[in-house]
């Protein structure tokens, strides 16, 4: 299982990457291996990228639940930790063994099955960060229902939207969430709304979680507690055919309705299950911590399929940041002593604003890696993390993918590639990059910049739109036919290395350069004091387009004109002077969505004036703030 144990040095990754590229179905057949398969597949992929269809170890037999759990426990592990759960109050924390996580998770799935959930159907989980979350999304899995995690934040609206979209046979949920300091999260009551519209709904599922007082319909709702009461504690796992749906998950794009990304079981776990060990250098024993939710596929791969799939001991943690103050994360680190931290850009930067004191009192010794994923990391926070986190003892793993793509695909390989603050580095290994022009040509050699796209299938690619397979095949494979086409651009740089700088649909134009936003975002963050920034473009008489940054401080600092020209300057050194944003705006806060990521979109509305026209803004995290920014320019 150990194939990565000889590769301490860049020379030999590289030819081992060679190896995976030139001989790829060898390579992933090799890799296959690490699963428990009921029935070993005949024929390692067939992929069209035309007609976009793509399997992976055909003909195998497998199943996910118990490759995370009953394979484990038959190798003598049962008793050794899977899930540390940490709540959102600091005292309240629990852990599940193997053998209990399994009975937890059988339990379940013959509750599933007594509501008449069969092999196929879809399961709505809509749930705060409890484990219940984590068995449920297993308990799916060993019968082979179709699991769909809508992120506990979301509005009745969406939910409702995303259960027909699928035609979910039964909503699970909660009767309400606590998350920092908001007490009262109305799960079952946004579950109810959002019910009342979705007539494939046969039950809701709920876990107590607070004990406050619900509705319950004596028809359609069940306390999980009662289902689950007079169940048998086995289940046997549903075998599965390697191309079987795993999961949907939903994932909102930049525009239009949200895409029902479809994973499937064989190839998706192989490759989850691969980079978890490889990426986060996950040795049995150590305690991995991914700080994402289960409502995106960070959590999906990340918390439950790769580390458990590994023998991992996980923890998933129900809070923010922020509550009960700003140490949190560290506080945790600390009391869990956790080796293996992987979080996002957007969490350290709010972090870093609020200073080293939260830190400091913590004792982080335990931290080995370091990681991030979901935008770019800038140098500052990057070298913050570096130091203050992981007392430049810890390597930093800048993991680039997306819920396409199931799983990490460029990124450093820790202790092996030499890491530059900002750039994810290299392909992960059977994984083939190329930089394309606007005409989908290749551009080959070092020191170029264009639309990044990958060559030939790897097995944790998704596989449809569920339920709109020419939507699929529209947005990722018909503009540049023969690539995946990722939406991102990147830079090669001269060393080869990949800075992806940012969405293709925020690239901005100005006096006929193409520039993209994390360049000038990154330039304008190591300013000093500047504790984020955005930039976008607004049209301009002159130069057609021009830039308008908006920046947040730390706190405590008030906008000056140093500031202001340090921002110039750097920007200037970094990039050139065409880069210079015409435009700066000191904001308090920047518009993000729920998964950290910002919402050019709407400061796009606002550095033009248009404040009537920002369209939909209720998937932001704090729709709030738009008021805020608003009212920061006037
Ligand atoms: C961005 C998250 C720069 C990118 C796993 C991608 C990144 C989108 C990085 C996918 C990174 C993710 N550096 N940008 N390390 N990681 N992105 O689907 O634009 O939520 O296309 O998946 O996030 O976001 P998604």
């Amino acid at each position: 299982m150990k194939i990565n144990d000889n590769i301490d040095s860049l020379e030999k990754y590289k030819i081992s990457y060679k190896k995976s590229i030139q001989s790829s179905e060898n390579f992933w057949d090799e890799k296959a291996e690490r699963l428990n398969w009921y029935k070993k597949w005949n024929k390692t992929k067939s992929s069209d990228f035309v007609k976009g269809e793509i399997e992976w170890f055909i003909g195998g037999e497998i199943n996910a639940s118990y490759n995370c759990l009953d394979r484990h426990i038959e190798n003598g592990f049962g008793n050794e930790i899977a899930i540390i759960w940490e709540g959102n109050d600091p005292d309240h924390s629990r852990s599940f063994t193997y053998n209990e996580l399994l009975k937890k998770v059988s339990e379940f799935a013959n509750a599933l099955k007594d509501l008449n959930v069969k092999k196929g159907d879809r399961v709505c989980l809509y749930m705060q960060m409890i484990p219940e979350l984590a068995i449920a999304v297993l308990a799916c899995a060993r019968i082979g229902a179709v699991h769909s995690v809508v992120f506990g934040a979301f509005s009745s609206d969406s939910l409702r939207d995303r259960i027909n979209d699928s035609k979910c046979k039964v909503l699970v949920t909660q009767d309400t969430g606590v998350r920092g300091e908001k007490q009262n999260i109305f799960m079952k009551k946004n579950a109810d709304n959002a019910v009342k519209e979705t007539p494939s709904i046969n039950h809701v599922i709920v876990v107590r979680r607070t004990g406050e007082p619900v509705h319950m319909d004596n028809k359609k709702d069940i306390w999980w507690h009662e289902a689950i009461s007079n169940v048998s504690s086995k289940c046997k796992p549903e075998k599965m055919s390697s191309e079987d749906p795993l999961f949907i998950l939903y994932t909102s794009g930049s525009t239009g309705k949200p895409k029902g990304v479809m994973h499937t079981t064989g190839g998706y776990l192989v490759y989850a299950s691969y980079t978890h060990e490889i990426v986060f250098d996950y040795k049995p024993g150590d305690i991995y911590w991914c700080t994402a939710d289960l409502g995106w596929i960070t959590g999906h791969s990340y918390i439950v399929y790769g580390p458990l799939s590994n023998r991992a001991t996980t923890l998933m943690f129900e809070g923010v940041p922020n509550y009960p103050d700003y140490g949190r994360f560290w506080e945790i680190v600390d009391k869990h002593k956790v080796n293996q931290f992987y979080t996002a850009p957007t969490a350290l930067r709010a972090l870093m604003k609020e200073g080293n004191k939260w830190v400091n009192n913590k004792d982080l010794r335990s931290l080995r890696l370091l990681g991030t994923v979901g935008e770019p990391i800038k140098e500052p926070e990057w070298n913050w993390y570096s130091r203050i986190i992981g007392k430049n003892n810890c390597p930093i793993v800048d993991t680039w993918w997306q819920t396409e793509t199931g799983g990490i695909l460029i990124t450093p390989i820790p202790n092996v590639t030499p890491t530059k603050p900002g750039s994810a580095t290299f392909p992960f290994f059977g994984i083939e990059p190329v930089l394309l022009t606007d005409e989908g040509e290749e551009i080959l050699g070092n020191n170029v910049s264009g639309l990044l796209a990958i060559k030939n299938s790897w097995p944790g690619q998704m596989r449809t739109i569920y339920g709109d397979h020419k939507r699929f095949i529209d947005v990722y494979f018909s503009k540049f036919p023969g690539y995946y086409f990722t939406g991102d651009g990147a830079k090669r740089d001269r060393d080869g290395y990949y800075w992806i700088t940012g969405r293709v649909d925020d690239i901005l134009c100005v006096s006929g350069h193409n520039i993209g936003t994390a360049e000038v975002e990154g330039a304008i963050g190591k300013a000093n004091g500047v504790a984020e920034a955005a930039v976008v473009g607004y049209t301009h008489d002159v130069k057609g387009h021009a830039i308008c940054a908006f920046v947040t401080l730390m706190t405590g600092l008030e906008p000056d004109d140093m500031i202001y020209n340090q921002i110039l300057d750097s920007v200037t050194k970094e990039i050139g002077p065409h880069a210079k944003p015409d435009k700066i705006h000191f904001t308090p806060s920047l518009p993000k969505t729920r998964s950290g990521k910002i919402m050019r979109r709407i400061l796009r509305k606002i550095s033009e004036g248009d404040f009537e026209n920002l369209g939909d803004i209720t998937t932001l995290a704090d729709p709030g703030i738009v008021k805020d920014i608003i009212s920061s320019l006037r």
